[in-house]
């Protein structure tokens, strides 16, 4: 992640600069608080007349200091904030960008919630350990050890209180961080299990009522709660403990200060303002110690958010791109080579076997087959949504594992079998492969789609406005606004997925009216429950258990395949 963070480098420097003149200023602070108290109060060099002028002026200057190490402060947190704000915002992109980039099958192993804390929370959490380091850290750094040297620098003896305590301290807070830092992973898991439970709720908020099981998600998501809140519990309790425990080593060292320099100031050898000034740099030492548990948790937290985020980044897009994007001879010519395909971590068990079909320029296929036989999984093959484990797919020629991605995909629209709908209006739903298509393109494609009459129907017409998940239409007009979508975008394959399912008979014999006579060119996929729906095609493929069964025009079709007399007898007879 080292090369987000190069970018903002000057930032990175800006900072710490800045915090050194901060905390320059802290450690000046006791030597003039001990000035006042020696030459001001008890006038040790005065015969003991006090000195109210120098009392005022060191007053002053402790003031004008206060106020620069003030100013030096806010720079820092302004360029610690830009370098660690802008650095997240880069990484948050890239890590989006990679998330699109995933196939199916790397987006349902991470799981929608994984990714979702990962692209949010995690990032936050790397963000504060950028913060953290380059000013938490520094200021922890140089107020310990500045601390010391001006404590020595009072007189020696002093040192022996640092040399006592320091180990205690430094025990301590390795036993809290040794204990605490294990958990830090846990409590991300336990983030995404409840984003995970929250995602899909708010997705399939309607089935959840409609079955009426509201109590058991509550349940679920309060169980997934709870084990946060459980594991973050765990966290704080053990760090409470940790506060009162370090304050105890902080007063008895401070006393501990108090005797040493009392002993000092009966030799003569340091003045009652040095013993003050070294009770401010002991505590200022010792606060710095227990500093570094803090930093210590941001570390960890860091740590382990940054392992997760770098494993989105570092997933390689498991559909490599190709590098062919030239010309074809053919346009719309779909082959499939003795095409078998298991999803993966299926194992031998195989969804499509040895398919061979060719599906030729300007050719309307029916794909028609009994339900969780393999049809949707054959189209995915031709966009690459998966690649096929044995045997090969070509577009125009080309195996689809040439093409560059966008070259391949440009050349296919689909309409799947559950409709995308995106929250905006109509108007961009059907544009959404073209957004620079005119009006009347998306005028055409609406009334391809036998969409125009509902649009029209609409308030705001192709300018109203859908509800996310696309709940303010209905089924069938979902599915015509998607089809509309894959019409607009004019490509050489058209892919309807059951895309027609919740059509009546007449709007989708319309529909295929439309398409045959406006895009006849277009080489068209359909896949289809009802026989009605393909009877017209040129031909039509029968799929039983992944394999084809029979292909051929209906009335080929009626005479040589059984399965697809069947199949008509059930559906068309009654
Ligand atoms: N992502 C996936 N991971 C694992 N198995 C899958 C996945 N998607 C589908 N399957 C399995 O592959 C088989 C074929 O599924 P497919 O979606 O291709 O069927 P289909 O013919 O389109 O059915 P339908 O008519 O119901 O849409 C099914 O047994 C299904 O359970
Ligand atoms: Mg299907």
């Amino acid at each position: 992640m080292g090369k987000y963070l190069k970018k903002y480098w000057l930032f990175f420097i800006l900072a710490p600069l800045f915090m050194l003149g901060e905390v320059s200023m802290d450690l000046l602070q006791p030597r003039l608080m001990g000035l006042i108290v020696d030459e001001g109060v008890l006038g040790l060099s005065n015969g003991g007349v006090g000195d109210t002028p120098l009392v005022i002026h060191t007053g002053l200057r402790m003031i004008g200091l206060v106020l620069f190490g003030c100013l030096c402060g806010v720079l820092s947190g302004v360029f610690a904030n830009l370098c660690s704000q802008n650095f997240g915002n880069d990484v948050r992109k890239a890590a989006f960008a990679r998330v699109m980039s995933l196939s199916f099958e790397q987006t349902d192993r991470f799981s929608t919630g994984s990714l979702i804390t990962r692209v949010t929370n995690d990032i936050t959490q790397i963000q504060n350990l950028v913060s953290q380091c380059i000013r938490g850290f520094v200021r922890t750094f140089l107020l310990f050890s500045g601390g010391i040297v001006c404590m020595l620098s009072l007189h020696l003896s002093f040192g022996v209180v640092v040399a006592c305590a320091m180990p205690l301290i430094v025990v301590c807070v390795l036993f809290f961080i040794g204990r605490a830092n294990p958990m830090f992973a846990v409590l991300q898991d336990k983030l995404d299990r409840l984003n995970n439970v929250m995602q899909e709720n708010v997705s399939g908020t309607r089935v959840v009522k409609a079955y009426v099981r509201e109590a058991y998600e509550k349940e679920r998501f309060g169980d997934a709660n709870d084990a946060l809140l459980d594991t973050q519990l765990r966290v704080l309790l053990l760090f409470s403990y940790m506060t009162p425990i370090m304050n105890i080593i902080l007063n008895i060292s401070v006393v501990a200060v108090i005797k040493v320099g009392a002993i000092q100031v009966g030799n003569g050898s340091v003045t009652p303002g040095d013993v003050m000034a070294a009770v401010t740099y002991i505590s200022q030492i010792l606060n710095a110690v227990m500093r570094v548990n803090m930093i210590f948790q941001m570390v960890s937290r860091g740590a382990a958010s940054g392992r997760r985020v770098k494993e989105v980044l570092d997933c390689a897009p498991a559909i490599a791109d190709g590098a062919f994007d030239g010309e074809t001879s053919v346009r719309g010519l779909v082959e499939f080579r003795d095409v078998s395909f298991s999803y993966p971590g299926m194992g031998a068990e195989r969804v499509l076997s040895h398919v061979n079909l060719t599906i030729r320029p300007g050719e309307t296929l029916g794909i028609l087959g009994a339900t969780g036989c393999g049809k949707s999984t054959l189209v995915s093959l031709i966009p690459r949504f998966y690649d096929a484990t044995e045997g090969q797919v070509l577009v125009d020629g080309v195996d689809v594992r040439d093409y560059a991605l966008h070259a391949l995909r440009d050349r296919i629209a689909v309409a799947l079998q559950k409709s995308e709908i995106f929250s905006t209006t109509i108007r961009e739903n059907i544009a959404w492969g073209d957004p620079e298509a005119s009006e009347e393109q998306i005028r055409r494609a609406a009334d391809a789609a036998q969409a125009s009459e509902f649009i029209d129907a609409k308030k705001d017409g192709l300018d109203e406005r859908v509800a996310q998940g696309g709940h303010s239409l209905s089924g069938g007009q979902k599915q015509r606004v998607a089809i509309g979508r894959a019409i607009l975008k004019n490509a050489e394959i058209l892919i309807l997925d059951d895309a027609t399912s919740a059509l009546d008979l007449k709007t989708e014999a319309a529909l295929y009216g439309a398409l045959g006579r406006e895009h006849a060119g277009m080489t068209k996929i359909i896949i289809a429950q009802r026989i009605a729906s393909v009877k017209d095609a040129d031909r039509i493929a029968v799929i039983e258990h992944g394999s084809i069964a029979a292909c051929g025009s209906h009335e080929e079709l009626m005479e040589n395949s059984e399965i697809y007399r069947d199949i008509y007898d059930s559906q068309l007879k009654g």
